[in-house]
């Protein structure tokens, strides 16, 4: 994502987090331009700012060098986004009332671009009825809010008022400067293995690392679509402009899937677990006295891929399965296309390092034919796919 963003530090404990929002943003590709109020300036240094955004850190007016290489005007425009992290109470009352007595507040009353405010503050003052009555005329004129979080706060107190979190202030951001072709197109991602529980410390599971999964998700993100990731557990972070659910066993998983319809697409790489053991024990099982083996009896779980696949009126445009094989791969790949009803099934070779490695080899299978890929990271398998399942749904 080749965007910029202007983000004001205000002067609150929070400010150390938006050192960690100029890193996430950086990881999504997002450049990040700073002002430093004099306050912001008191919790963290120009120098941390400088270091992490790669960029001069503005925060002086009447600075004749600053106003010679990038006056306060183009400074407010040059950004596609402003963000003003954390959003004191002095700076909300500055904005909501048009004041502009230093570098922030000008910039924020000369800006042309959309201003997200990540509110920070106590929870008294937050819901004092001045804030509150400048936070609804800051809507009233467009502007748009993350936060503040309900929790403890530096001060002791508890309640709303605290910054949100880097990632979801990053969220909210990359939500706002999403574009490309799937812009406006809701597309479900199932990922990782499920674990189907014997008893509460014992499960079923596979090896499935969620690495395919995760990069489809990231790459249909890229191209605008609003990801819903359900995500079984793996070790992988969020990516960046996607939401994630995280959830363990295949019922969960489908009950996920289900809430996020109607949907434009489904691409279901989640590799489920087949089966369940059909009662779960609600305590540890014992080996007994015989150390007998118990013996489990297997259930079959809900195909989720087949679920969306039938789902009617509800039924995404697109419905993309994935098969993982370890041999007959074509014949098995097009049976599942006819039982599971779904428009493409990616078919993949697992006999080798596939399964937890970084690179795949697949071939998509639709009633079309087949389109094969060469062998390729899973990152640049992923764009691919996206790149495809683009041109389906914006023909
Ligand atoms: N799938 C699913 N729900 C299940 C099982 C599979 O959504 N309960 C989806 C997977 O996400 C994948 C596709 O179905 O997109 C194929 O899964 P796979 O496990 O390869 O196929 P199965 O139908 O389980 O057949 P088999 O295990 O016999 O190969």
């Amino acid at each position: 994502m080749n965007k910029n963003v202007l983000l004001i530090i205000g002067g609150g404990i929070a400010a150390y987090k938006s050192l960690e929002l100029i890193r996430l943003l950086a990881k999504a590709g997002v450049k990040t331009r700073a002002i430093l109020t004099k306050a912001g300036s008191e919790f963290v240094t120009p120098l941390s700012v400088a270091a992490l955004t790669g960029e001069k850190v503005y925060d002086d007016l009447f600075s004749l060098t600053d106003e010679v290489e990038m006056g306060h005007i183009e400074l407010s425009r040059s950004a596609d986004l402003v963000v003003v992290a954390p959003a004191t109470a002095d700076l909300l009352a500055k904005a909501a009332n048009g004041l502009a007595n230093d570098l922030a507040s000008t910039t924020l009353l000369a800006t042309d671009k959309k201003v997200l405010y990540a509110p920070a503050m106590n929870v008294r003052m937050w819901e004092h009825a001045a804030v509150q009555r400048n936070v609804a005329q800051l809507k009233k004129d467009g502007a748009l809010f993350v936060g503040p979080d309900e929790g403890e706060m530096a001060c002791g107190e508890f309640g709303f008022g605290r910054m949100a979190e880097p990632d979801a202030i990053c969220g909210a951001i990359l939500a706002q400067l999403k574009n490309g072709p799937l812009l406006g197109k809701k597309i479900i991602v199932t990922a990782g293995p499920t674990i189907e529980a014997i008893d509460p410390v014992r499960y079923l599971s596979n090896k499935s690392s969620g690495k395919q999964g995760y990069a489809i998700a990231a790459a249909l993100a890229n191209l605008g679509a609003d990801v819903q990731l359900v995500s079984g557990p793996v070790s992988l972070s969020n990516p960046s402009g996607v939401t994630v659910t995280r959830v363990e066993s295949a019922a969960e998983m489908l009950n996920a899937c289900e809430k996020n319809l109607p949907a434009d697409a489904a691409v279901c790489v989640a590799a489920v677990a087949d089966w369940r053991p059909d009662t779960q024990a609600d305590k540890k099982i014992k080996k007994g006295a015989n150390n007998n083996v118990p013996q489990l009896k297997l259930i079959e779980n809900p195909d989720i891929l087949a679920i969306l696949a039938k789902a009617g009126n509800r039924r995404p445009r697109l419905v993309v399965g994935f098969a993982a094989e370890t041999e007959k791969v074509e014949e098995h790949a097009k049976a599942k296309l006819t039982k599971k009803n779904c428009d493409w099934i990616v078919a993949n070779d697992v006999s080798g390092d596939v399964m937890g490695g970084d690179e795949n080899e697949v071939t998509i299978y639709s009633k079309n034919g087949a389109q094969k890929f060469t062998r390729m990271g899973k990152e640049e398998v992923a764009r691919q796919l996206a790149q495809e399942i683009a041109k389906v749904l914006t023909a």
